[in-house]
Order: C-alpha cells, then sequence, then structure tokens
C-alpha cells in the first residue's frame, strides 16, 4: 500500500525511527556540550567540580576569587523552562561573595535553582531542590535604616544554610539565614523556611511549620 507518494508504510516507520535517534542523539550532544561548558566555566572560577557535573541549559555564575565552591559527584543541573517548566524561564544561578563556603553534595539535583552564598551554605547528598527556589544565607540590607540608607551593608546579618542529605525542597521555596533543613526533610511548594526543620519531617507554608512526620512512606 502506498502511504505518502512512493514511500510505503514500513519504509516511513524506519525513517520515523531514525528521525527519533538522530533527535535523541542531538539531546545528548547538546546536553554533554551544556555539561563540558559548565565544568570549564566553574573550574575557570575556581571551584572545585566532582565526576559526572550533569547540566542542562546555560547557567549563571558569579563566584569571588577567593570564594570555596564545592561540587560533588554526579550532581545534575537544569538551568531554563525547556530543561524543567518548574520555575518558568528561571536559571539556574550560583553566586558566592568574597570568602564564602558553598558545597552541594554527591547525586545531588538543582532546577532552576538561585543560590547567593555570603558566607555558609551546604547541601547534602541525594537531596532534590525545586524549581524557582532561592537560597540566601544573607539578608542583603541592614535593618538599621541609617545604614541602609548610605549603603554601607559591609555588617549585614548572615548565617550559614545546611540542607541535610535525601532533602527534597519544593518548587519556588524561600530558605533563609541560618536555617538547618535536617535528613530526608521534605519542604513544600512556596514555603518561607525560617526556622530549623528536624530530620524526616514534612514543613510547608509562609512562614513554613511543620505538617507531618515522615514514617516509611512508600511514595
Ligand atoms: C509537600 C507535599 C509533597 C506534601 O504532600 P501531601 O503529603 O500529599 O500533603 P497533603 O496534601 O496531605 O497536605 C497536608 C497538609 O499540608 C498542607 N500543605 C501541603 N502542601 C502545602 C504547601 N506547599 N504550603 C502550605 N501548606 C501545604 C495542606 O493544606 C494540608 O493541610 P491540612 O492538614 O490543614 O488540610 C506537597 O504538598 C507539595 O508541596 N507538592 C509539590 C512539590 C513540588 O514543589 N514539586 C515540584 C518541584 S520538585
Amino acid at each position: 500500500m502506498v502511504a505518502f507518494g512512493i514511500f510505503g508504510i514500513d519504509q516511513l516507520k524506519v525513517f520515523d525511527h531514525f528521525i527519533i535517534h538522530l533527535y535523541v542523539l542531538y539531546g545528548k550532544a547538546v546536553r554533554g556540550l551544556h555539561s563540558l561548558i559548565a565544568r570549564f566555566r566553574l573550574i575557570c572560577y575556581g571551584a572545585k567540580v566532582g565526576k559526572h557535573l550533569s547540566v542542562r541549559g546555560w547557567i549563571n555564575l558569579h563566584i569571588s576569587p577567593s570564594a570555596s565552591v564545592v561540587i560533588g559527584n554526579n550532581v545534575l543541573i537544569k538551568s531554563g523552562f525547556p530543561d524543567n517548566p518548574v520555575g518558568g524561564s528561571l536559571r539556574t544561578g550560583i553566586w558566592a561573595e568574597r570568602g564564602a563556603r558553598l558545597t552541594i553534595g554527591n547525586d545531588t539535583g538543582l532546577a532552576n535553582v538561585t543560590i547567593v552564598c555570603s558566607k555558609s551554605i551546604s547541601v547534602g547528598e541525594n537531596t532534590f531542590i525545586g524549581g524557582g527556589t532561592v537560597i540566601y544565607d544573607t539578608d542583603f540590607h541592614s535593618l538599621d535604616s541609617a545604614v541602609r540608607v548610605r549603603g554601607n551593608d559591609d555588617h549585614v546579618r548572615a548565617s550559614p544554610i545546611n540542607i541535610g542529605n535525601e532533602c527534597w525542597i519544593g518548587g519556588h521555596c524561600i530558605i533563609l539565614k541560618g536555617v538547618t533543613v535536617g535528613n530526608q526533610a521534605i519542604v513544600g511548594a512556596g514555603s518561607v523556611v525560617t526556622k530549623d526543620i528536624p530530620p524526616g519531617q514534612i514543613w510547608a507554608g509562609n512562614p513554613a511549620k511543620f505538617i507531618k512526620e515522615l514514617k516509611g512512606e512508600s511514595e
């Protein structure tokens, strides 16, 4: 049977498979290129990057020469709408100021996440951080208006953030200075985390509050 001009159904199926393979190969090549470029740029900024960093999309970087940025093995970073629709058209961005220390543990994933590290931020292993989430360990401005309006914000309050292993931070969260998120904790979408979250609990809301204990959840 003739399906399309001189080509039969079987020939069109072969052609379709060929196009699909080509598309998959193209996707892999683009991802490989993004990962290589990101690794190169991070190393140029003085970051230590572990094995198998996988980056999808273009990441924004601002890393001071005196900052320490350490990225573990098998870290996955998605950046931009085509690679993660959660977070809209935001890209993943890493901003590390003078003397700041940022560590991202092995097997952790960031999707359209902004991290601003003025002092110290650590993210553990196997932790997922959802689209549009922002993490900053500084207030950026002084509470004292006289200092604030002069723009002399050298003594702004800043305090380390520690996010544990196997955590899941939902989309569009804000993690504020001085907070510890315990291992395996979950933060609901759109939460503002202002206080420590103990391990193995779900917290959500603005400000984030205890929702429930996770006891052997299977899903
Ligand atoms: C955190 C989450 C996984 C919990 O799901 P769940 O266990 O099914 O929770 P429930 O829907 O049973 O909600 C339990 C309670 O928490 C509240 N709650 C759940 N998520 C909330 C949120 N993000 N903000 C505020 N309150 C929330 C519910 O209103 C409910 O309150 P109630 O007991 O007073 O009725 C889910 O709510 C969530 O945020 N999912 C989105 C994850 C996400 O962002 N994914 C994309 C990026 S990776």
